[in-house]
């Protein structure tokens, strides 16, 4: 069965392009096919694989738009097991364009469920907003992975989340749920680190707290390169890191 994950965050820079991208890679090392989609005008995931934007003539917002069929939009990439369904800066008009009719929210799942069972994971990459396109996903979606830096103020953004994941539940996708939070940027030395770390497994459980990634130059310059972590570094401890967190995604099982 193909399984629908999305990285979010209401919280800018927390990692959730740098955990699709890498974690996306991880599950197809591991025999899985992956289908990538890039829900953020920023189109970071998209360049993060080495895509400029503006190079695929189909991307994401065609497929909402209904102008192109899901096969015109779903791009190989360069990286066996991963496609990528791309995005560019023009997604933004998406929202501007279709936050006020009814029924909008449906769009890109509804251009997704007919071709996905081609596909073990689709994974979402939405921009750090509670706008369309994040709701978007979250209605596409059924598990929720939330990265997040071990800040205090990183917990705002993680009640943030959690009220919006409810309210999807509530008007379009009961069976949408919150599989586990990853601490990103992680250095478990800190007392903050434990604090907060503490603080979530007493709210959610320790089931809902995967593996910690480090801070990790290498994840940085990774998409410089227009190269997931396996490819520019992969004895690196982000290439581990992400390699035990895709591992533990693949083992959770929904329900
Ligand atoms: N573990 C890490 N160690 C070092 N740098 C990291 C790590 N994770 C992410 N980065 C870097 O931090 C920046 C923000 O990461 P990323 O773009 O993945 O966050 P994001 O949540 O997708 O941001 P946005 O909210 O803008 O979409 C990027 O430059 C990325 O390369
Ligand atoms: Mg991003």
């Amino acid at each position: 069965m193909t399984r629908f994950i999305v990285f979010a965050n209401r919280k800018g820079g927390c990692s959730k392009t740098t955990t699709a991208v890498n974690v996306a890679h991880a599950l197809a090392m591991e025999g899985q096919k992956v289908l990538l989609i890039d829900a953020d005008p920023q189109a970071h995931a998209t360049i993060a694989l080495g895509i400029p934007p503006l190079s695929r003539k189909c991307h994401i917002l065609h497929l909402l738009r209904e102008e192109a069929p899901f096969n015109d939009a779903v791009f190989q990439t360069h990286i066996p097991g991963v496609c990528l369904i791309p995005a560019s800066r023009e997604l933004g008009s998406f929202e501007l364009d279709f936050s006020t009719r009814t029924g909008s929210e449906t769009l890109l799942s509804e251009s997704l469920y007919e071709d996905a069972p081609g596909f073990d994971y689709l994974i979402f990459d939405p921009p750090p907003t509670a706008g369309l396109l994040t709701v978007s996903t979250l209605v596409a979606a059924q598990e929720v992975f939330i990265p997040m830096q071990m800040h205090f103020l990183a917990m705002e953004g993680l009640a943030e989340i959690m009220h919006l994941i409810y309210t999807v539940n509530a008007t379009h996708n009961a069976n949408l749920q919150l599989s586990a939070i990853i601490p990103t940027f992680f250095n478990k030395k800190t007392r903050l680190a434990r604090e907060i770390t503490e603080d979530i497994v007493k709210n959610f459980g320790a089931d809902k707290l995967l593996h910690g990634i480090r801070m990790n130059i290498s994840l940085a310059e990774a998409p410089g390169h227009g190269k997931s972590i396996f490819e520019y570094a992969p004895q690196s401890c982000g290439a581990q890191d992400y390699l035990e967190v895709a591992h533990k995604i693949d083992g959770f099982r929904k329900g």
